[in-house]
């Protein structure tokens, strides 16, 4: 049986309707704090090796990622759907002192799926950002455009083995997705490819609820855009 149950309507509507400024305000303006506060795990592992310059974290949320990065020397910009999260990077940046370093912009990827100027940044970071298949291609080409040449994409969601595992409840067909989805709508694999595959991956990690720990599985993809 799933971990979490719910009778969600699955049409492309309603996945839509879970990719608005309204949803995210009101999840947001419900709690004090819905994430951790600490950075992605998969982030600080593949940005060990990358030398600080100007990262974009796309889909911010309460900045995690954004904070950490500019604590380790990028200029960072974020952007998110929900100004309730942008306005609580901004207090928790200021908090940690790299205000100076972080940038906050709003950003709708139904909208318009670029998030930024055209090859302006050297690390684009894009953590659990599920849209529906049908949008998948146009929001993910999109933020792949913000990467200069010789910059890096870094996507991680959540891998599709945790809904049939029962770790995690589907949340609509196709949401989570592989590194696969990825690298073809960027076409990646081609052999004239504006893109070097530097990683993709499907590693475990435990993670821990309520009902004790358990193992999710992410998808990471990190690719250099040809200089
Ligand atoms: C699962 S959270 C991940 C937040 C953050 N990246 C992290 O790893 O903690 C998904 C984020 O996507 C944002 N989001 C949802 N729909 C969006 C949209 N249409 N455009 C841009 N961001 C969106 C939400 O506001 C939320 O902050």
């Amino acid at each position: 049986m799933s971990r979490h149950h719910s009778d969600h309507d699955h049409s492309l509507e309603a996945l839509r309707e879970a990719l608005t400024p309204e949803f995210w305000d009101e999840r947001y303006a419900g709690s004090d704090r819905v994430w951790s506060g600490n950075p992605n795990q998969r982030l600080v592992e593949q940005v060990a090796d990358l030398t600080p310059g100007t990262a974009l974290d796309v889909a911010c949320g309460e900045g995690g990622d954004a904070i950490w990065l500019a604590g380790q020397g990028w200029e960072v910009t974020a952007v998110d759907v929900s100004e309730v999260a942008l306005a609580r990077v901004a207090a928790h940046a200021e908090e940690a002192g790299v205000g100076d370093h972080l940038k906050l912009g709003f950003y709708d990827a139904l909208a318009d799926p670029r998030p930024a100027h055209r090859h302006t940044f050297d690390l684009v970071t894009v953590s659990f950002l599920h849209v529906p298949v049908e949008d998948f291609p146009a929001i993910y080409q999109g933020i792949a455009e913000a990467v200069a040449p010789g910059g890096r994409l870094l996507v991680t969601a959540h891998h599709p083995h945790d809904v049939t595992s029962g770790a995690r409840h589907d949340h609509g067909p196709g949401l989570l997705f592989e590194p696969d989805r990825v690298l073809d709508v960027l076409g990646a694999e081609a052999p004239d490819s504006a893109w070097e595959i530097e990683v993709t991956d499907t590693p475990t990690r435990v993670q821990a609820s309520d009902d004790g720990p358990f193992e999710v599985r992410d998808t990471i993809v990190r690719l250099r855009r040809r200089a």
